[in-house]
């Protein structure tokens, strides 16, 4: 398992941390454009795994994910958007992932789930659609490390961010600071410069980006990366 950090969740002030999700590289060189974004300054490598079945789109899974692995010590983020997803987490461990993280509507028992990733040695991530409440989450908080709000459906990199998630990272965040949780809150689809700035100041502290980190090329990577930062 590589790990720069061995927390995910560091206290105030918060940085801001950005996990471009691959799903927009360039599939034909993957390990290439890994080592790119590692050099550009990602914290982390967001992995979106799709099955055609939860969501409606294919893309990558274990053996992809196991040949990427040498390529970076960066925590390898692994979004499994599948149903049923139990059965593929050791699979997942097995081939690198730091962070797994599912929906609850992949499996009756997302309690159990999380259990599971935990006890693989794996950091243990849920993920809100965008018509999932935030309510969800009672009874799970003390099982995650980090929650994934969508501002997207699941399926497809390049879509608009839907405003109305805004409010359920301002009602996450102060859940995570009442109760003094070390939780990551990330955010998930149609973050660019603008969007990532409001989604920060509702409260999150990890930015997924696909389109955002790889529009314009390799040469790109580290000024994308730090607009969307906000540096
Ligand atoms: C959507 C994926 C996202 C997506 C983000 O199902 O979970 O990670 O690739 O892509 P952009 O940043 O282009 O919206
Ligand atoms: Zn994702």
């Amino acid at each position: 398992m590589a790990t720069e950090n061995s927390s995910i969740a560091p206290s105030a002030p918060r940085p801001v941390r950005i996990a471009p999700s691959i799903l927009s590289a360039d599939f034909a060189k993957l390990g290439e454009e890994i080592r790119a974004i590692d050099e550009a300054g990602a914290d982390f490598v967001h992995v979106d795994v799709m099955d055609a079945h939860f969501v409606p789109n294919l893309t990558i899974g274990p053996p992809v994910i196991k040949a990427l692995r040498p390529h970076t010590k960066k925590p390898f983020d692994v979004h499994l958007m599948i149903a049923p997803v139990d059965p593929y987490l050791q699979a997942f461990a097995d081939a690198g992932a730091d962070i797994i993280t599912v929906h609850p509507e992949a499996g009756p028992h997302v309690h159990r789930t999380l259990q599971e990733i935990r006890r693989l040695g794996v950091k243990a991530g849920v993920s809100l659609n965008p018509g999932t409440p935030a309510k969800m989450l009672d009874y799970l908080m003390d099982m995650v490390d980090l929650i994934l709000v969508m501002t997207v459906n699941p399926g497809f990199g390049g879509q608009s961010f839907i405003e109305s998630q805004l409010m359920k990272i301002e009602a996450i965040r102060k859940r995570i600071d009442k109760e003094g949780l070390d939780i990551a809150l990330e955010v998930d689809g149609g973050i660019n410069t603008e969007t990532a700035r409001r989604a920060v100041d509702a409260g999150a502290d990890v930015l997924v980006a696909g389109t955002a980190t790889f529009t314009g090329g390799p040469t790109r990577y580290a000024e994308n990366i730090r607009a969307l930062r906000g540096d």
